[in-house]
């Protein structure tokens, strides 16, 4: 393989090339192949197609290839292919599985009150904390959401989850699933750093609470787009006194609040009903790999489903299925608990400072640069801009963003994101991996460059 090749982010085909390539691996035979034969076709025909998450020029998303540790660790859960979802069917899972949640609570500082359970992913955690918020409020008006469902409600129209408009999009899959529609998301109004503007909040709800039923806030800490962490602390008495649920999705950015230099971004963040992470975002362990935290451990009582056969109502064992669906559950907790003390704390927080680090001082250089928007100040690992040649013309700004994303994407040799700010089309660079470094995210810079005036499209 040429040095060209090695470096590629993928192998940049159309799905044709890849769909025939993929051809013979989908051809089931009465005959089986030797493990060297089928070592041999997966390397042919899938993986030039995978994408190298590992590289310093993959600049696009919230992947990574799994560290040394916690590969280590899905190793061994793999040879046992433990479900945990209780006591007797893995007593060593069922009891990491608890034992990690309560330290990763202390980990994060969260209150002795607080406890956590393994999911598939942010997008579940979010759901589920949403039904949670659900059921608490319904509760409230009276009666047993798990029993009657939305129907208990009088107006289940007026139901409301305020958020901003940074808000990942599970939070749309999650009021869809719960039967509220997207209607119930309510979008409160960010500052220029795309943050929630918690000044402007309470006149946002005193307007709102007229027509609508709120039960949940939704803040971000870590926004998908620019990686902003929304206030928290400002907003834990406003929820108090609305009587409203505070959910913090964290999938992306909890990680962060463990480095020094991040962690007042995240102040009040143990104050808050539940959060949601993804330790398979940059943490770099094996997908699946997400928990939901909530501050007071009963809350979690609203998901249990007792079973006559398993997960019985007065079975004295831990359970880790009552928590969170579903019943058959990974043993995720081992590649993380693995991945922790192979490191060390000490590392992590140099492997989690790194890209943090690389997209500030990205930030820094790219100050007072006559060819660059910059769309916001980065509060973790992203930066978003936009390139804007001297003398281009303004209403072909968004045009030549995209452009420059397509072209350096099919050159294959770095891969970036694009996406939408204030109705603006901007670039979007994420380090994840502290392979990322800030030469690394410079030299991708002066690609964007050398595309924009090598295509010469103005
Ligand atoms: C802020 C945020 N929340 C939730 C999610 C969803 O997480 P998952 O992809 O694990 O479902 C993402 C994914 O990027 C995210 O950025």
């Amino acid at each position: 393989m040429s040095d060209k090749e090695k470096n590629r982010i993928f192998s940049w085909v159309l799905p044709e090339k890849i769909s025939k390539d993929l051809e013979p691996l989908l051809e089931f035979q009465e005959k089986g192949l030797s493990l060297d034969e089928l070592s041999g076709l997966i390397d042919r025909s899938l993986v030039p197609h995978l994408v190298r998450y590992d590289l310093p020029a993959f600049q696009a998303f919230f992947n990574s290839f799994p560290e040394q540790g916690a590969e280590f660790g899905a190793k061994i859960a793999l040879r046992y292919n433990q479900c945990v979802t209780n006591w007797h069917v893995s007593p060593g899972g069922a009891m990491l599985e608890e034992l990690c949640c309560r330290a990763l609570c202390r980990l994060f500082g969260l209150s002795s009150s607080a406890d956590a359970t393994f999911m598939y992913c942010g997008t579940y955690a979010n759901q589920q904390a949403l039904y949670m918020a659900l059921h608490r409020h319904a509760e409230k008006h009276g009666f047993d959401l798990a029993e009657k469902g939305l129907k208990g409600f009088a107006r289940p129209g007026e139901l409301a989850v305020v958020t901003t408009g940074q808000a990942h999009f599970s939070l749309r899959h999650a009021v869809r699933i719960l039967g509220l529609g997207e209607q119930s998301l309510v979008f409160a109004p960010v500052d220029r750093n795309f943050r929630l503007d918690a000044g402007r909040l309470k006149e946002t709800l005193d307007g709102l609470r007229k027509t609508k039923d709120i039960f949940c806030l939704c803040l971000t800490a870590g926004t998908t787009s620019t990686g902003s962490v929304d206030p928290i602390r400002p907003v834990v008495k406003i929820s108090r006194d609305l009587g409203a649920w505070l959910h913090v999705d964290g999938a992306y950015g909890l990680a962060y609040s463990l480095i020094p230099e991040c962690r007042s971004l995240f102040s009040g963040v143990e104050l808050a009903d539940s959060v949601s992470w993804d330790p398979h975002k940059q943490l770099a362990v094996p997908i699946p790999n997400s928990l939901l935290f909530v501050r007071n451990r009963n809350e979690f009582g609203r998901m249990a489903i007792y079973g006559e056969y398993f997960n019985r109502k007065d079975d004295p064992m831990p359970n880790p299925g009552l928590k969170s669906p579903p019943s058959t559950r990974p043993l995720s907790v081992l590649p993380l608990v693995a991945s922790l003390r192979f490191q060390g704390l000490k590392k992590l927080r140099e492997r989690l400072r790194a890209p943090v680090s690389a997209i500030r001082a990205l930030n820094e250089r790219l100050k007072g640069e006559p060819d660059i928007e910059l769309s916001h100040e980065p509060d973790t690992g992203i930066l978003c801009f936009r390139l804007v040649p001297p003398g281009f013309p303004e209403d072909s700004l968004d045009e030549l963003q995209q452009r420059i994303y397509e072209k350096i994407v099919s050159e294959g040799r770095r891969s970036i994101s694009i996406t939408r700010l204030a109705g603006k089309a901007v670039l979007r660079l994420v380090a994840v991996s502290p392979n990322v470094t800030e030469q690394a995210l410079a030299e991708t810079v002066l690609n964007i460059r050398e595309i924009a005036s090598r295509e010469k499209w103005w």
